[in-house]
């Protein structure tokens, strides 16, 4: 039945307006999900990625870099619906400093950077079905960012979920945006294609692109990896940094055996026998920031020649329809990553950074460091550690979706003399807490509180 399926869809995106060739991605991927591959690479397939070179011991000759800086456009992946964190809209739009948002950030930190450098650096954000009306109601008290000729986002594309047992288009009557799902950050590619914004990029002059999340506050743009990126002449680049023991699980870049390209190796990509290697962070020491520099040139050139078809290798994520219901029906969604187009471009290029370009919110943990006094905004509104941040785990029953995490963390504890904050049972904080040490609340069996001022410390409140 899954030939079926596959007409489904198809029919179902062409109906819905979806791009010819987003379509046509979305088919090549459908035929890699039926021959049930799995985008395994093996650990005896592939070598370490060493002998990566630091952005601190560069030389880059500073009028070379700011007119690399002059030809970049800053994208930022804007389309995800934070799921994660029991979200469905875009991550950027929760509050992180103060009232200001992830966006509120990024444009200030965007307008920053053109005033010290005199560059353009248009804004442009990846929006999805999903984010794209509250994103650009939330951006329109900046009429600044504004570019002449450019968009301020381009719309990702969307596709159907796919009912696991038989691969066909799900049906949700109770809500059929349900029945829809973004690709995943992979579509990047696709979508600066068929939307335009690639080709408008290219006719106002711009050469090169600097793309990051938009929940990494870390990755402002940077006059020396842009000089660095446009003196290379690589047609891509990937920021990478020195994993750590807390990043043992998380992506990295390997070199095939086979040819010699560099490729990214996600968790789920790894054999359960190859674990230990992949977690050995002195064997494979750096992973993926998702910070990637593109020559716009050479991904024109190559989707011209793959008729917008890129190669990436498949993601096959198993969700319910309903992503709020574990009961509703598992679907698979089809995804591709952003970053696994290293291995589509000869003599891509990888450079080693500082770990201050990579600070992400995956979950609520790390949105309450970054809300905290760990970090302070500079004047280009680049947040900079204080201290070494703590390590934080909040109870996952009461704080892992925003709603209840906000509910009980109205106001942000004091993290600068914390070495770690472990949270366990409902605990409900005041205003002006003080958390110190390898500090630790205990579960009560009952909801709890931290008073107003309270000192937090190793056996509770203090
Ligand atoms: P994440 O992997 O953190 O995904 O995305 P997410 O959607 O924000 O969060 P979860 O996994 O649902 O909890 C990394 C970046 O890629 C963007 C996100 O907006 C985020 O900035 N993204 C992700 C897209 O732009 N499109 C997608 O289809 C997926």
């Amino acid at each position: 039945m899954t030939a079926d399926g596959l007409a489904r869809a198809r029919r179902k995106m062409t109906e819905a307006g979806v791009a010819a060739t987003a379509v046509d991605v979305f088919a090549r991927f459908y035929g890699l999900l039926e021959s049930g591959e799995t985008g395994v690479i093996a650990e005896s397939d592939v070598e370490p990625l060493t002998d990566v070179p630091h952005l601190d011991a560069l030389t880059v000759d500073d009028d070379a870099a700011l007119e690399a800086l002059a030809a970049t456009a800053v994208i930022k992946l804007n389309g995800g619906l934070g799921t994660s964190m029991g979200m469905d809209r875009a991550k950027s739009l929760l509050r992180v400093r103060g009232d200001r948002t992830f966006l509120d950030v990024i444009a200030q930190q965007v307008l920053a950077a053109r005033a010290a450098t005199g560059a353009r650096l248009p804004l442009l954000l990846m929006n999805s079905f999903r984010t794209q009306e509250d994103t650009l109601a939330a951006l329109a008290g900046y009429d600044e960012l504004r570019v002449d000729g450019l968009p301020l986002d381009f719309l990702q594309n969307r596709e159907p979920k796919l009912l696991v047992d038989d691969l066909t288009p799900v049906e949700w009557p109770a809500d059929p945006s349900l029945e829809w799902c973004p690709p995943g950050h992979g579509d990047l590619y696709t979508a600066l294609h068929a939307s335009g914004a690639l080709q408008a990029l290219l006719d106002a002059g711009f050469r090169y692109a600097t793309v990051s999340n938009s929940d990494n506050l870390g990755a402002v743009p940077d006059a020396r990896i842009a000089g660095w990126f446009a003196a290379s002449g690589a047609p891509f680049a990937a920021e990478v940094a020195r994993r750590t023991p807390a990043d043992r699980k998380g992506g990295h870049l390997v070199r095939r055996a086979a040819d010699g390209r560099i490729v990214l190796r996600e968790t789920a990509q790894t054999l359960p026998e190859d674990a230990d290697a992949a977690a050995d962070i002195a064997r494979h020491p750096y992973f993926n920031t998702n910070n990637l520099w593109l020559d716009l040139h050479a991904l024109a050139a190559e989707l011209d020649r793959t008729g917008g078809v890129l190669e990436l290798p498949l993601i096959r994520n198993e969700k319910t329809v309903d992503p709020t219901d574990s009961s509703s029906p598992t679907v698979v969604q089809i995804e591709s990553a952003m970053g696994a187009a290293i291995e589509v471009f000869d003599g891509a290029a990888v450079l080693e950074v500082d770990r201050s370009r990579f600070l992400p919110v995956k979950t609520t943990n790390d949105l309450l460091v970054l809300r905290s006094d760990v970090y302070a905004v500079d004047d280009a509104h680049r947040l900079v550690a204080q201290v070494d941040a703590p390590l934080v785990t909040l109870d996952s029953g009461h704080y892992k979706t925003i709603d209840a995490f906000e509910a009980r963390l109205p106001h942000t504890p004091s993290l600068r003399a914390a070495s770690s904050l472990t949270v366990e049972g409902d605990w409900t904080f005041g205003r002006d807490v003080v958390v110190e040490g390898q500090a630790r609340l205990a579960d009560q069996g009952a909801p709890a509180a931290v008073p107003d001022g309270a000192r937090v410390v190793a056996d509770g409140i203090a």
